[in-house]
């Protein structure tokens, strides 16, 4: 029988590869409290240096889904697609995306997490809608399934619970940053989920989780490979994330400018990406529909008004609005936006109040910040290129602090880039 202390030195030196037997029994003596928390965190800390090759990768993945249930969406009788986003700043496109594909026929089971840092997470965005519920049981998810075509919701605790240990394990102990580990946390909870496709939009850049471009290359094939490995077609799709996506970050901010996209009001960047996505969506879900054409035909709010519906919320109540708005972050002089930082603007949404410190903190629905300019916007000097909107006052200064060098003013408009640089399919 393996030993635990045996496991963490083979790791640790790099002797050699941990046996799919080996990875198993760990598994299993954690699961039953003969593997201690610093045991597993030790054996993390190793793997974040020293990595897991293929096969170690895919027991890994393998033992996490079988920590817990899986869905099985088979009933539906539609085909199932799902998209997941490494997460960005003003990403609020599973908002449009999931009845968007929902309308076109597909059948999109989202099940999420909460927001942590300066990326927002979707159940934080769609609670701010009055009533609107994420946590539903197996029975009501499939209930929505069957009425909407789509849903998002909390994933369930009995989704790959390992995942939740060692996330919450790698929280405190710095090593999140693995990309096998990213790579086994995200695609263990969506195979578990019963998806039969998966696009995945993995952001790179200033505002991104991999700023590197190469390492969001790489993290977005290690992700293909697992998906396709257990049955669940998977493409991935590596997008820019320099700048916030769409004009709006923080909860109900986002909320309106996802509602405004579906009536066809939304931003070039944002339905860029969206439509991007969408259309790989569709493609493994082997649907010949013209997304646009979703949109401009009211099919998609539609269907993203029966989803809210479903789910106990009401699409026609006011948002939350904040008590307190202040414009910010002057133009030094007259030119052209060449850049507005998602990540200084993503703490600054944090700081107001929009994000999450920790798992148990609240977040106000109404905190968040405007973008008045984008790049590629002509300002004159002294134009405040931002909003800020918070709850409470005292939250601004802080909030300002983060967007000391937020913007780039240039003589010469910036060079348009396409926001999709990279697509990675088997
Ligand atoms: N999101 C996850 O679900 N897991 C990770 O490890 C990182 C991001």
């Amino acid at each position: 029988m393996p030993d635990v202390v045996s496991l963490i030195r083979t790791k640790r030196d790099n002797a050699r590869s941990l046996t799919a037997a080996e990875i198993g029994w760990l598994f299993g003596a954690y699961a039953a409290g003969e593997v201690a928390d610093e045991q597993m965190a030790a054996l993390l800390m190793a793997i974040y240096f020293n990595g897991l090759d293929d096969a170690e990768l895919r027991a890994w993945t393998g033992e996490m889904i079988a920590s817990g249930e899986t869905l099985d969406l088979a009933s539906l009788g539609k085909p199932s697609v799902d998209k997941h986003s490494t997460g960005g700043v003003g990403d609020k496109v599973s908002l449009i995306l999931a009845p968007l594909v929902a309308s076109c026929g597909a059948v999109v089971p989202q099940l999420s997490g909460r927001g942590l840092g300066h990326t927002g997470g979707t159940l934080d965005k769609l609670e701010s809608i009055p009533g609107w519920r994420a946590s539903l049981t197996s029975a009501e998810l499939n209930a929505v399934l069957a009425g909407a075509g789509a849903v998002i919701a909390a994933a369930g605790a009995g989704l790959a619970p390992a995942d939740r240990r060692l996330y919450a394990l790698r929280d405190v102990t710095g090593t999140v940053e693995s990309i096998p580990l990213i790579a086994s946390s995200i695609m263990s909870k969506k195979i578990a989920e019963g998806t039969s496709a998966l696009v995945l939009d993995v952001k790179t850049g200033s505002g991104a989780f991999m700023k590197d471009r190469d390492k969001a290359v790489e993290l977005a094939r290690t992700m293909v490979d697992l998906g396709e490995e257990h049955g669940v077609r998977t493409r991935a799709l590596v997008t820019r994330m320099d700048t916030p996506l769409g004009r709006a970050v923080g909860n109900a901010l986002e909320v309106e400018e996802s509602v405004s996209a579906l009536t066809g009001q939304g931003p070039d960047d944002l339905m860029e990406v969206t439509f991007a996505l969408a259309g790989q969506m569709l493609a493994l879900a082997g649907i010949d529909a013209d997304p646009r054409e979703a949109i401009t035909s009211g099919r998609a709010l539609d269907t993203y008004r029966r989803m809210i519906r479903a789910q106990g919320g009401d699409p026609d109540a006011p948002l939350p609005q904040a008590e307190h708005r202040r414009e910010a972050l002057p133009a030094p002089s007259d030119g052209w936006l060449t850049r507005l930082d998602a990540l200084a603007v993503g703490v600054a949404a944090w700081r107001l109040g929009a994000g999450r410190a920790r798992k148990e903190d609240d977040v106000s629905h109404a905190a968040g910040v405007r973008c008045l300019a984008k790049p590629g916007d002509y300002v004159r000097a002294g134009q405040n290129m931002l909003e800020l909107r918070a709850d409470d006052p005292a939250r601004f200064a802080p909030a300002l602090d983060a967007l000391a060098d937020a913007a780039t003013i240039g003589g010469e408009p910036p060079p348009a880039v396409p926001l999709v640089v990279q697509e990675v399919g088997r």
